[in-house]
């Protein structure tokens, strides 16, 4: 019997090697420092909508190759609706940068100053209280700790495909209120910037993936934490049903853990994922460092052809 295929060798001769059983692959044979051809581009999509999240290992890229690159796939939005202080000349780039966490979070308790790695370190899809999430996050490494600070995805498509068929169709017929802030951000000046600029909307809690047609479990931890947020639940029905759809979305066996170096990339489709940022890095003693550009998203449509719904803040578009 001939061995299971563990490489994909496309048409291009670019391998995609998956790493996990239901998400992540890494691609190997594309050189992102270049500028790729239609083909190639093609390629690079087709393992992401399968895969969920690509990752490229060593390239070094610098932020104009990155913009370059996230271009490729669409527009790029401005780095994040909070944030006011993008690299010189490149208003698309993120800094994650463990530096900057430290200003972040004063005024916040000092354990949690210590812990920050990145401004998020629970389960999520990033931007959710927007409209329009971002379609697509694309993450480079720069600095990274000697040991710890991975980063971990879920396959949201899996999970809703695993739910028992009653609590996939209640989900079906289920929206959510997404909110941006944490608790944590209470009382630090990022907390008072968010305050004076919220961002709510109301999402369908499964969602169906504009491009594949797969429908995705579309809940999103850091954003639809707090109390009442399924609508038409009342708090405690909320929190209840919320509870099973994260434990379902963190199953182990749906997700995949990526060990950083610097210079690699993680390109990760942000409508049937979501991610978990570290929390095991001691910033006080090592630095973090990465960058993120993000494509401007759709506003997502659920089961029943609903659209989301804006309820503070405004869509989220990009160039
Ligand atoms: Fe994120």
């Amino acid at each position: 019997m001939a061995p299971p295929t563990t490489t994909t060798t496309t048409e291009l001769g670019i391998d995609v090697r998956p790493v996990a059983g239901n998400i992540g692959a890494e691609i190997h044979g594309v050189d992102l420092r270049e500028e790729l051809d239609d083909a190639t581009v093609a390629e690079i999509r087709s393992a992401l909508h399968r895969w969920k999240v690509v990752f490229f290992r060593d390239q070094h890229i610098d932020h104009a190759q990155q913009v370059a690159f996230g271009r490729r796939f669409g527009k790029l939005t401005p780095a994040h609706p909070h944030e006011d202080a993008p690299p010189e000349g490149h208003p698309e780039i993120l800094p994650i940068d463990s530096r900057r966490y430290n200003k972040f979070f004063a005024g916040a308790p000092a354990d949690a100053k210590k812990l920050k790695a990145t401004y998020d370190n629970g389960w999520h899809t990033d931007v959710t209280a927007l409209v329009n999430p971002p379609a697509g996050s694309i993450l480079r490494a720069e600095i990274v700790p000697p040991y710890g600070g991975d980063t971990q995805w879920t396959n949201l498509v899996a999970a809703y495909e695993a739910l028992p068929e009653p609590l996939a169709r209640l989900a079906d017929s289920l929206r959510a209120k997404h909110s941006f802030g944490q608790p944590i951000f209470e009382g630090s000046e990022y907390g008072k910037k968010i305050k004076a600029n919220p961002l709510v909307a109301i999402h369908p809690v499964v969602r169906v993936h504009p491009e594949t047609g797969e429908r995705a479990l579309f809940v999103s931890p850091s954003f639809t934490s707090r109390d009442n947020e399924i609508i038409d639940f009342g708090p405690r029905q909320s929190r209840a049903i919320l509870d099973l759809f994260y434990e379902q979305i963190s199953r182990p066996e749906f997700t995949v853990r990526f060990r950083w170096n610097p210079g690699d990339v993680a390109f990760w489709d942000n409508r049937a994922t979501a991610h978990l940022g570290p929390s095991d890095v001691d910033i006080t003693a090592f630095d973090r460092v990465l960058y993120r550009v993000t494509l401007e998203g759709d506003v997502p449509v659920g089961v029943d052809g609903r659209e989301s719904e804006l309820v503070a803040g405004q869509q989220f578009l990009g160039s």
